[in-house]
């Protein structure tokens, strides 16, 4: 179960291990949510697989034992729809009254060319070449043996062609659906989008969540309302990917960046295998697009809603995420914002979700202000791709030592660190781990 890497971890020098507990600690959440061939995000409150979530547990599961980071990425693979999706969530059966919308919601089996499992239609962002390489690198030769990269290789490419030819707009960029499928639900950037958005699900919304996190932790009654009415909508109409099926289609700055940052991953994993591909190219064309989403009064990149066509001009958390994309024109402009008054990189706990001065900003609500252990890991190596070493360093050793002071919560407050969400949460672990390894083991 665990690797050599983590065995030569626990040699004798334990004076220059910041947080000795971690990789213990960690380790034991991660085992306790492995459910044989992929991660639960959470016991309770995420009782199936995610799609994101996956990606950045196997980015940390990959310290743990890299064989079963490759089948965590490998299981959400074989979850593939025939149009190249991977989908939101594969859904564990029997645990239908756990969750809403679960799969008797979906019922993907009646759609053409969905999973051969309960699947959501809906997706999440593109992390997940990113995190393929990542997993390889951990162990090439048992991942050369296996046989890992020439088999996600092809579903990896059919992925990103989906968002590619069924997903982009005009100018390349991709759009989501819904606000589950930008990973940041409740995020104040899609109140306006999801305002303007008819249709209602009713009064009766079925909320499990609320047996794990409180109310005050989770997006409203009344956004729920709206994320099961577009749910619906979406299913009903096949799951296809047309205007009439999605009255919600906002291009968001995260999705881009992690798009670019895996299409650079393609790159590498197709040199690998000896094929030629044109992964650098397709990159270098996404990284012009995601300048059409810079704010310079604001400094930071913004959503567009593409239905108003109207900017989303918050300063949010996802408008920082380009800084992983190598050759960005703003780099200077984006770690002003980064460390200015509206994220206090340094002064914050963690990076807060939402600008600090903004009147939306909420301490404990979900995407609405609190500081996330995925973003920060995110941001982290953007600071190491803008050769910010210290500070790339600073900010790892503090998700250590917040992830194991929090039991590993899905969440903080940004200025107290009080904990909020779920604990023992899956990516809190496999990232913290992970940087840990990476940049301060040594
Ligand atoms: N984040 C969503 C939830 O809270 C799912 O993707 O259920």
């Amino acid at each position: 179960m665990t690797s050599e890497r983590r065995s030569s971890a626990s040699e004798p020098d334990t004076e220059e291990i910041p947080s000795p507990d971690l990789v213990s600690e960690a380790t034991r959440v991660l085992m306790e949510n492995w459910r044989g061939l992929y991660t639960v995000p959470a016991s309770g409150l995420y009782p199936h697989q995610w799609s994101w979530d996956s990606a950045f547990i196997a980015v940390g599961l990959r310290h743990v034992s890299p064989r079963r980071a490759q089948q965590e990425l490998e299981s959400l693979l074989g979850a593939q729809w025939a149009d190249g999706r991977l989908p939101q969530i594969v859904f564990a059966s029997g645990r239908d009254d756990e969750y809403s919308p679960g799969a008797s919601f979906w019922r993907s089996e009646l759609i053409p060319g969905s999973a051969p499992v309960p699947t959501a239609g809906l997706i999440q962002p593109p992390n997940h070449a990113w995190a393929a390489l990542l997993v390889h690198e951990a162990d090439p030769e048992e991942s050369r043996r296996r046989r890992f990269l020439d088999r996600a290789y092809p579903r990896l490419v059919a992925w990103h062609e989906y968002l590619r030819r069924r997903r982009s707009d005009e100018a390349g960029l991709a759009f989501t659906v819904h606000p589950w499928e930008t990973g940041m639900d409740n995020s104040p950037a899609w109140d306006a989008p999801l305002a303007a958005v008819r249709g209602t699900f009713g009064g009766n919304v079925p909320r499990p969540d609320l047996r794990h996190a409180d109310v005050t932790e989770r997006p409203s009654n009344a956004e729920y309302e709206k994320y099961l009415s577009l749910a619906a909508t979406y299913r009903d109409a096949g799951c296809d990917d047309s205007v009439a099926a999605t009255p919600f289609r906002v291009t968001d700055p995260g999705v881009t960046a992690l798009w670019i940052r895996s299409e650079l991953a393609l790159g590498r994993i197709a040199e690998e295998l000896g094929i030629e591909a044109d992964h650098a190219d397709r990159a270098a064309a996404l990284t012009e697009a995601l300048e059409d989403l810079w704010d310079a009064e604001l400094g930071c990149y913004v959503p567009v809603d593409r239905v108003s066509c109207e900017p989303q001009r918050f300063r949010s958390i996802t408008g920082l995420l380009p800084l992983i994309v190598p050759d960005l024109l703003h780099v200077d402009e984006l770690l002003g914002t980064l460390h200015g008054e509206h994220f206090r990189l340094g002064r914050s706990v963690l990076v807060p979700s939402f600008d600090l001065t903004a009147p939306e900003f909420d301490t404990s609500r979900y995407w609405r202000g609190p500081a996330w252990f995925n973003t920060a890991w995110v941001l982290v190596n953007g600071l190491l791709e803008c050769g910010l070493e210290t500070e790339a360093r600073v900010l790892a050793d503090t998700m250590g030592a917040r992830a194991v002071e929090s039991d590993f919560a899905e969440y903080l407050d940004p200025i107290t660190g009080a904990a909020h969400g779920t604990r023992r949460f899956s990516w809190t672990a496999a990232l913290s781990l992970d940087l840990h390894v990476r940049l301060l083991e040594y």
